[in-house]
């Protein structure tokens, strides 16, 4: 299959919102489409259409238990997809949505089980950004939409990434450039009475504290090594986020960080070893292959980089990748469960 790419840009002009209608009869018909959010780039199909879901699955490579979300154009089309809709979720979408938090609700019997993973329960997101939306209003049915890489790699932040993962594999892809906020949204499993957070993202415990008391986090979303809690979101049960090369994290005082990485990387010829760090520590390595994420003080950036430069890696075919821990607060939560998944627990504690 030819994939088609459409570049769009944010406002979706009159000549461009053709590609959307396209793009839309494409989801009618069952096939698949990557488009932007504002957390990563999704790879939708009609949600309530189970062979398109199992095509997503296909495209993927993804294990068909790990349900995926179900994206909407407006809050009210959540009773279409939700049996229940508690107040909680009211609330949440006042506040969050449209924006990067995801609600998993009991579902109803229109969703189909290919889509839920086999879950009698949904998640659903209202994205924020122009071209998704206007995907799902062309298309008149709800999108569901995974992140749109290989099952296993960093989401992908631009067009270009997917195309990588998936360009021969899809009918289309909508170009909106690089998203916004570079990891993907916050679950919050409102399915059991107290809200539970199943996944960390942008709207952080803070955030959802401040607006619904203290909210419960999964034990599993910090698992260790060895630890065998199972997640409530089976995705968070995979190997994920990963490059090709092995990444380690090396956390602690951040001398003795750099220290330490710059005694490892030394055992490695210098053309197979990489080091992921920030602008503070600028010159602080001399060996191997340096990217830099953004800086301490600005964990939006490193947010927004931090998948595309573990492709970079890759790209560079960077066997062995170290990169310096992050503080756990605020948006931090997120950068370092998504560090620690693709580093499959390679932490080392200086
Ligand atoms: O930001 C995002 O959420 C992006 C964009 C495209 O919207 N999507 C995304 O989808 O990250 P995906 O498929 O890569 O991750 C979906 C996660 C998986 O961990 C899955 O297990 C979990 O959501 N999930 C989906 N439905 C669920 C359900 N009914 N119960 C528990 N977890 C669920
Ligand atoms: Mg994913």
């Amino acid at each position: 299959m030819k994939t088609r790419i459409y570049k769009i840009s944010e406002e979706v002009s009159e000549s461009e919102y053709d590609y959307i209608k396209e793009a839309a009869e494409v989801i009618k018909k069952g096939g698949l489409v990557a488009f932007p959010t504002e957390t990563v780039y999704g790879l939708g199909g009609n949600a309530l259409n189970p062979e398109s879901s199992k095509k997503i699955y296909g495209a993927k490579g993804r294990p068909s238990d790990n349900p995926l979300i179900v994206h909407i154009s407006e809050f009210n089309e959540i009773y279409m997809l939700a049996r229940e809709v508690p107040e909680t979720a009211r609330i949440l979408a006042d506040r969050f949505w449209p924006g990067p938090l995801t609600m998993i609700l009991k579902k109803k019997s229109v969703v189909p089980y290919e889509t839920t993973g086999g879950l009698d329960t949904v998640a659903i997101r209202l994205p924020d950004n122009p071209i998704a939306i206007s995907l799902i209003r062309e298309s008149k049915v709800p999108i569901a939409a995974p992140s749109a890489n290989k099952s296993g790699k960093p989401s992908p932040t631009s067009a270009e990434h997917v195309a990588k993962d998936l360009a021969g594999k899809i009918d289309i892809i909508l170009d909106g450039g690089k998203v916004d906020i570079g990891i993907e949204s916050t679950i919050v499993d409102l399915t059991d009475g107290a809200p539970v957070i199943l996944r960390p993202g942008y709207v952080n415990q803070k955030m959802l504290d401040d607006i619904l008391g203290d909210v419960l986090r999964d034990p599993a979303i910090d698992n260790k090594a060895g630890d065998d809690i199972r997640p409530k979101a089976p995705g968070m049960m995979y190997r994920h986020y990963a490059p090709e090369g092995e990444l380690t994290v090396i956390e602690g005082n951040m001398s003795d960080v750099t220290d330490k990485i710059n005694e490892l990387v030394r055992t490695y010829d210098e053309d197979t070893v990489g080091v992921i760090t920030t602008i503070e520590n600028r010159g602080r390595y001399n060996y191997g292959t340096v990217m830099y994420i953004g800086s301490r003080k600005d964990e939006i950036t490193i947010a927004h980089n931090l998948y595309a430069v573990l492709r970079k890696m890759d790209e560079c075919k960077i066997k062995h990748i170290f990169i310096e821990g992050f503080s756990n607060e605020g948006l931090g939560d997120a950068i370092m469960n998504r560090i620690i998944k693709a580093a499959g627990h390679r932490i080392l504690k200086v």
